[in-house]
């Protein structure tokens, strides 16, 4: 499963990458905005932390299709690498997706609430959809299940788009939707520490230092030294 980090703070990004294997990094108009600092240069100052390989996911803000596909073109041409342009499942984000999958830009659909959304999304040319599981969860609807049913429908139908699981309040739903089958996950980087750090491994760790200075003196060295 591929491991995302959803956020634009350079300093987080550097972080995460730096401890974790990390597949790339998402962004949207409300992640962008919390940095404070003008767009186009943020994301390719991003770009140029992650390196080429690794995935970026940019959204688009404009609503009609004419609007949206242009705001693509514009990013893509700025932006290298792997980057896929990021746009919601409203009716006139599927018909700019048709258009730009035509023209070869990498896909990503988002703010996916139903399956059938992320059908048709698919069915449009995007490479990856993105449900929003709390989001979901949040309506009385077990959103990790949704990401379940849309890797079915995937599977099903034989289709090759990659389920993003996206909107994440705590650890267990990213446990669930990995048990469901998503390809990949978009954590913020909270959610990232929190995934790894765990009180009883930290209170083992500090059991082994502590046992090995009983035994061999407060000023004993790790094994290499
Ligand atoms: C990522 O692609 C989404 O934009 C993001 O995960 C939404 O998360 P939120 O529901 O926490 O805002």
């Amino acid at each position: 499963m591929e491991i995302l980090i959803d956020s634009a703070n350079i300093k987080e990004i550097i972080r995460l990458i730096d401890l974790y294997p990390i597949d790339g990094v998402t962004t949207n108009p409300t992640i962008i905005a919390k940095e404070k600092e003008t767009f186009l240069p943020l994301v390719q100052e991003i770009k140029r932390h992650i390196g080429y390989e690794k995935t970026l996911h940019v959204q688009t803000l404009s609503t009609e299709a004419n609007d949206i596909v242009n705001e693509a073109l514009h990013l893509t041409d700025q932006l290298d690498g792997n980057v896929y342009v990021k746009i919601p499942v409203i009716p006139e984000g599927i018909k700019a997706m048709k258009t730009l999958h035509q023209d070869g830009v990498k896909l990503t659909a988002t703010a996916v609430i139903t399956p059938l959304q992320a059908l048709m999304a698919a069915k449009a040319g995007a490479d990856y959809v993105a449900p929003y599981v709390n989001r979901v969860s949040n309506l009385s609807v077990d959103g990790t299940k949704v990401v379940g049913e849309i890797v079915n429908l995937f599977n099903i139908y034989q289709i090759s788009t990659k389920v993003l699981g996206a909107s994440f309040k705590n650890v267990d739903q990213i446990k669930q939707v990995a048990l469901n089958g998503s390809h990949a996950i978009t954590a913020s980087p909270d959610m990232i520490d929190a995934i790894q750090e765990h009180l009883l491994t930290e209170w083992s760790v500090n059991q082994f230092s502590s046992d090995w200075k009983k035994a061999f003196g407060e000023d004993a060295v790790p094994f290499f030294k």
